[in-house]
This record gives C-alpha cells, structure tokens and sequence, in this order.
C-alpha cells in the first residue's frame, strides 16, 4: 500500500507567537518513519517554520500558488518561487480557494500543472456539497473535478489527492469511515479507468473534514484512506502528532 501521508493545512491562522508554540510541539513529537508529514503555514511564516521545524520529520508546503510564473500579478506567490525557496508541496484547489476565491476545476487543473512543471509536489484537492451528495450529483461533481486534473496533468507520481467534502471541513461533521471509503474507493477506480492500474495503486488518496485525534485511527484502517489533509486539529501540536501516528 502508498505511503502514509498526513498535512497540516493552517490556513490563515496564527501569530508569530503562536506559530512558535506550534513549532516547538511538533518538534517535540514522535513521528514514524517512513511516513510523508508536510506542514502547511501562511506565506508570511514559511520562512520562520523551515528555520526552526525539524525537517527532518516535516515537509512544508504552500498553500496555494499562482497559476503561471513570475511576473505582474500583485498579492501572488509562484511556483517557481516556491521551488526557488525550497518549499516541496503546494495545496491547490481547497475547497475554501474554490467557493471564495473563484477557483475553477480547470483554473485548478492548470495550477496543478504549472506547479508539478516547476518541480513541485501537489495537494490537490477535490469534493462534494452537502447539496450535491443529497441530490444525488456527487459523483458526477467528483468526476468534473478529476477530469479537469486528468486533462492537465501529465505525470501523476508527485500529486496526492485530497477527498474534502466541503461539508465535513470545519464543521466537526466527520464523514464516517464507511462514507469516506466509498468515495475513496470510487476515485481509486476513476484513475484505474483513465490513468492505469500502475497508476491508480501508487496515488495517494487522503481525507480532509473535521479529522481529529479521536477519529483518525478508524478512518485510517479504510483500505483506500491513505492519510490526512486536516485542519484545525493540526493548529494543536499534540493532536497533529498522534494523527501522524495513525497509520492503518
Ligand atoms: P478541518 O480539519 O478544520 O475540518 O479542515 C479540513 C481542511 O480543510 C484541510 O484542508
């Protein structure tokens, strides 16, 4: 089975006192080897996180970047930067970038694309309304996000692919094991379809929405979870670490 693989996508929290607090939590935790943990801060504190973080426990990664490379486009950051910068992942297409920011499925196939061509490793992340899981279009909203992907991305070994329903993000409303595992189990053979079973084996397919410490060693035994995307728990140094801990 892929790799564990569990991010900490802090979102636009924290202070830089916080921030260090965070810090020194993690680097006081036990992380096992032989797992990818990749922590996410604001742009604002990447630099003071890979100074002080133990890297070697944790990765960093961005979360977001713009959609092409350097140049006149104020308030952003690219990938190239990131690369130039040293950061290895980038979360693209949350659910929060999408329904705040405007963010298309084909706005977000492309930014996958630029980012993997700069040398990135890519978060990318897909999911359902609570209104389209009821009226039945789940999977064809699901489908439309990952063709958007397939179209754009050509080489499939640095992405991980986040399932986030948008109504378990921040909400603590956990999908349960059995709900996550059926959607998980469905995109693991959407990319055996369109991208071959080589393919589709080694992706890495991880859950977002409302993990905590508490509920990710259930999750974590579904055969096609394959680790973490999480929120607010990862705000909580101690928590973050025993979800680190959770591999099935
Ligand atoms: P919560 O863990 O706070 O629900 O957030 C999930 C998420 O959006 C991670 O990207």
């Amino acid at each position: 089975s892929a790799k564990f693989f569990v991010g900490g996508n802090w979102k636009a929290n924290g202070s830089t006192a916080s921030v260090a607090k965070l810090v020194d939590e993690l680097n006081a935790g036990t992380i096992p080897r032989g797992i990818d943990v990749v922590v996410s801060p604001p742009f604002i504190y990447i630099d003071y996180v890979m100074q002080h973080l133990d890297r070697a426990k944790y990765q960093l990664a961005a979360q977001n970047a713009w959609i092409g490379g350097n140049g006149a486009f104020t308030g952003e950051v690219t990938a190239e930067q990131l690369t130039d910068f040293g950061v290895p992942w980038v979360i693209l297409g949350h659910s929060e970038r999408r329904s705040l920011c405007g963010e298309s499925n084909e706005v977000v196939g492309k930014k996958t694309a630029h980012a993997l061509a700069a040398g990135l490793g890519v978060i990318a992340c897909i999911g359902e309304t609570l209104d389209q899981r009821n009226s039945g279009s789940m999977f064809k909203v699901l489908d439309a996000q990952m063709d958007a992907l397939v179209a754009e991305v050509k080489d499939w070994s640095k992405v991980v692919l986040a399932y986030e329903p948008v109504w378990a993000i921040g909400t603590g409303v956990v999908a349960t094991p059995e709900q996550a595992q059926e959607v998980h189990a469905y995109l693991r053979q959407y990319c055996t379809k369109k991208l071959g079973a080589a393919v589709a084996d080694k992706l890495r397919i991880i859950y977002g929405g409302s993990v905590s410490d508490t509920n990710c060693k259930d999750l974590s035994k579904q055969e096609d979870i394959d680790g973490f995307l999480v929120g607010g728990a990862s705000l909580k140094g101690p928590a973050f670490v025993t979800i680190c801990n959770a591999a099935g």
